[in-house]
């Protein structure tokens, strides 16, 4: 074969099999248009630049390898950085392989499934999750309390329950909030906001406990996307979704109002996985969670002190801000940089996550974190949770025997961001 007639097939290839990586071809009949891929990016101006094509990012591993979702163009974008690609499988293909709910013994009264398949049946949904919150509340009188803090774009509750002792009493200790299940797929995080709920209250005797839970209120929204968690199990199979459910979805973490879609971070594209939304604050969720902190300012003085968001995966322990790469900038100050990066690597070294700030991860604006600090100087991390690794969608759906072991896996770094709630910077030997 003629030089110039290999070079023709090479050029016909690349253009019907968009996705030939190390010779390995996605199969065209079970093709559905979107890839799991893993892409190599050792940098933040690499994941950044990964990212910035509008690819869902899923995770990252070890901060060399991260995880995405593309589809065609996408992928087409990924092969023009010239940074090394791997194909891990089809989307569509590769959520089947997660489980399916069966749905020749429906649960009578059920529609659909609207349920997590075998294998996830102890994952809370959103009715299981509001079920376990009122009996909490029904269990400890004295120590819980819930209400509903406003309304999804699908109108269901967005609960915040409050732990405290003399819970209906506001006392004047430091408030601490959690935030789980901002977005859909992180189904572990919602079980993490439970778990501290359940730690607190039933060993509420145990003196450490009841020492912290005496001294502070804590303030927990167990499922802050309920629209996008329910969708994501609907089917009786994972979706795999992030977003809200208002039009094409938003993405609540690029939805926050403190330098919004300013450094692209983020997407004005509203079939992105991290589109921004029309405005900031323009997700029902994120302003709900946004009028709520605002009102917990009294007296002129915000009382939330610390947060935390719960995310899932890589096994990071993140500081603001996320919009830039600077440690310090507007309101964030060397001293402020010190403390954040010094409670945040001793959270760490409780639970081996990776500390970082959240830039050196990738760049994104409108995320919770820099909103909580940047608005209300509330001391705020992210987590991200179990595994540290994944191989596509499965890291967002590890079974249900993972539960126990990786939310008690951060029971001492929330003991610690409550102890410090007093005076984060005690954390650098400095007074408040
Ligand atoms: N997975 C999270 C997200 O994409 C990570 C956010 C990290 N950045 C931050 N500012 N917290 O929303
Ligand atoms: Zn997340």
């Amino acid at each position: 074969m003629s030089n110039k007639r290999r070079g023709k097939i090479a050029a016909v290839l690349a253009v019907c099999l968009p996705v030939l990586v190390a010779g390995m071809a996605v199969p065209s009949t079970a093709d559905s248009g979107r890839y799991l891929l893993e892409v190599e990016a050792n940098t933040s101006a690499e994941r950044t630049q990964v990212a910035q094509i509008g690819v869902d990012v899923l995770g990252a591993t070890k901060l060399t390898t991260v995880q995405v979702v593309a589809d065609k163009a996408q992928y087409r974008a990924l092969q023009a950085t010239g940074l090394p690609l791997k194909y891990v499988g089809d989307f569509e293909q590769e959520l089947k392989k997660l489980g399916k709910v069966d749905f020749t013994d429906p649960v009578p009264g059920q529609v659909g499934a609207q349920d997590f398949p075998s294998g996830y049946a102890g994952y809370h949904n959103y009715a299981e999750m509001t079920a376990e919150l009122q009996q909490t509340v029904r269990d400890h009188p004295t120590l819980a309390s819930l209400r509903s803090i406003g309304k999804s774009y699908q109108n269901r509750d967005i609960y915040a329950l409050k732990v405290s002792d003399n819970v209906a009493t506001d006392e004047n200790e430091p408030e601490v909030l959690f935030v789980c299940g901002q977005h859909a797929r992180e189904h572990l995080t919602v079980e993490q906001c439970l778990q501290i709920i359940k730690r607190f209250t039933d060993n509420y005797a145990t003196p450490a406990v009841k020492d912290l839970v005496d001294n502070r209120e804590v303030w927990l929204v167990p499922m802050m996307n309920p629209d996008g968690a329910e969708y994501d199990i609907e089917t009786g199979s994972f979706r795999g979704w992030r977003k809200n459910r208002q039009g094409n979805g938003t993405d609540l973490n690029r939805n926050w109002g403190y330098k919004w879609g300013c450094c692209g971070g983020s997407s004005g594209s509203s079939t992105s996985d991290t589109y921004r939304g029309t405005a900031a604050f323009s997700a029902p969720e994120t302003s709900v969670i946004r009028n709520f902190v605002n009102s917990r300012v009294v007296g002129g003085a915000q009382q939330i002190k610390t947060f935390i968001d719960f995310h899932s995966y890589s096994e990071l322990v993140l500081w603001p801000y996320g919009y830039t790469r600077s440690d310090t900038d507007t309101g964030l100050n060397a001293d402020e940089a010190r403390a954040f990066q010094t409670l945040g690597r001793q959270m760490a070294a409780t639970n081996g996550y990776t500390p970082e700030q959240a830039s050196d991860l990738y760049i994104t604006d409108g995320s919770s974190d820099d909103w909580m600090w940047g608005q209300h100087k509330i001391w705020a991390y992210t987590f991200e949770m179990y595994p540290a690794s994944g191989s596509g969608l499965n890291g967002f759906y590890p079974r249900d025997t993972a539960i126990a072991t990786q939310t008690a896996r951060n029971d001492r770094a929330v003991d610690l961001l409550l102890s410090y709630s007093d005076c984060v910077k005690r954390v650098i030997g400095q007074t408040c």
